[in-house]
């Protein structure tokens, strides 16, 4: 089969199509016919050879796949050979097959197609497990993205938006803004020109956010804390600004915050089905009756993956990256 290798790992990576071996199901997996694969921009990491895959995951870059199963592994029971479906990998997805394990795999949504249902997985077991299982978002909440334009904010937005929750995000341009008030934000906040715990601090009466989902760090971390209401819970999935900053605590004690932070992809295939059962109950009937959809930003063939890992780099998208083999 064609699948993308990475040639010259490290800060100048370049991504060229190539031979790769077919995967073979084993016990519990699905083999997927590619119809789409997702970008996350822990790809990117991976290329430059800051974020290996764990261990026994394909080293062939994508996280995520639409697809039609083409064959299955012993002990498959929730789907058959000739269904669409989508699924989170813990690798291996920038092929013409790719193999999930069955806890991983999705339907499509009704009213979604083949090639939208790639936008799903990656961001939804993300957003959904760090949201509920993390920051136990309850009812009536109010909720602070940031990163609003991003694969994983476009998803939290809609989440939360129809879910009834008050939803301040942010992002670097008006566009991005206008974008996500589009999605269902109540204030989307450009950080280059507003500062969001003035923002959200005005906008609350002085109370603050209940959750935070936070993918930047830096300094964010500090600001997240004013930003927080008391037993605010703050969760990050990212540190793009840095892993390290100078930190006063106080408002921890003060307000009885709780600082959290998880990642998915070196889960159990156990709990990464809890997570995909929790999103067949909750999630996908929201997408089938259209008040969550998939926001794609660009499609690219398999063999220009690295334009498309350029777009990602350079920030210029809205919503999700896929690449079609
Ligand atoms: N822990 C996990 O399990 C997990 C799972 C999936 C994803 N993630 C992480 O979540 C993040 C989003 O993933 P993705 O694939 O959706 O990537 P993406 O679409 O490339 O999103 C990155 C976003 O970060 C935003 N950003 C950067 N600096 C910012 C700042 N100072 N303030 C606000 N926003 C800022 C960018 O917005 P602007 O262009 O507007 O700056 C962009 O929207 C990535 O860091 C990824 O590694 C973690």
């Amino acid at each position: 089969m064609k699948a993308i290798a990475i040639q010259n790992p490290g800060p100048d990576y370049a991504l060229v199509l190539a031979d790769a071996a077919k995967p073979e199901p084993g016990p519990g997996d699905v083999l997927i016919k590619v119809a789409a694969s997702g970008l996350n921009r822990a790809d990117l990491q991976q290329a430059k050879g800051l974020y290996p895959p764990p261990p026994g995951a394909s080293p062939i870059l994508g996280m995520e796949v639409s697809g039609t199963v083409e064959a299955l592994g012993d002990g498959v029971s929730n789907c058959e050979v000739g269904d669409e479906i989508c699924a989170l990998l813990p690798g291996g997805g920038y092929a013409e097959f790719a193999l999930a394990h069955a806890g991983s795999v999705l339907p499509v949504p009704k009213g979604v197609s083949l090639i939208e249902a790639c936008a799903l997985p990656e961001v939804h077991f993300t957003v959904w497990t760090n949201l509920m299982d993390a920051a136990r978002l309850r009812p009536g909440e109010s909720v602070l993205i940031h990163g609003g334009s991003s694969g994983i904010g476009t998803a939290a937005i809609q989440l939360c938006a129809a879910r009834g929750h008050t939803v301040f995000t942010t992002a670097g341009t008006q566009e991005k803004c206008d974008a996500c008030a589009a999605l269902g934000a109540t204030r989307a906040i450009n950080y280059r020109e507003e500062d969001f715990v003035e923002v959200v601090k005005a906008a609350t009466g002085g109370k603050g956010i209940d959750v935070i989902l936070d993918m930047v760090g830096g300094d964010y971390i500090q600001r997240n804390m004013s930003a927080a209401a008391v037993w605010g819970r703050i969760v990050n999935i990212s540190y793009q600004s840095g892993m390290q900053a100078s930190v006063n605590f106080a408002p921890m004690l003060m307000k009885r915050l709780s600082l959290l932070a998880t990642t998915l992809r070196a889960r159990s295939n156990e709990e990464k089905a809890a997570i995909r059962d929790a999103l067949l109950r909750e999630v996908w009937p929201l997408i089938g009756a259209g008040k969550i959809k998939p926001v794609l930003d660009h499609v690219y063939p398999l063999r220009e993956a690295q334009d498309a890992h350029a777009r990602m780099a350079e920030s210029a998208h809205i919503g999700k990256l896929l690449l079609l083999p």
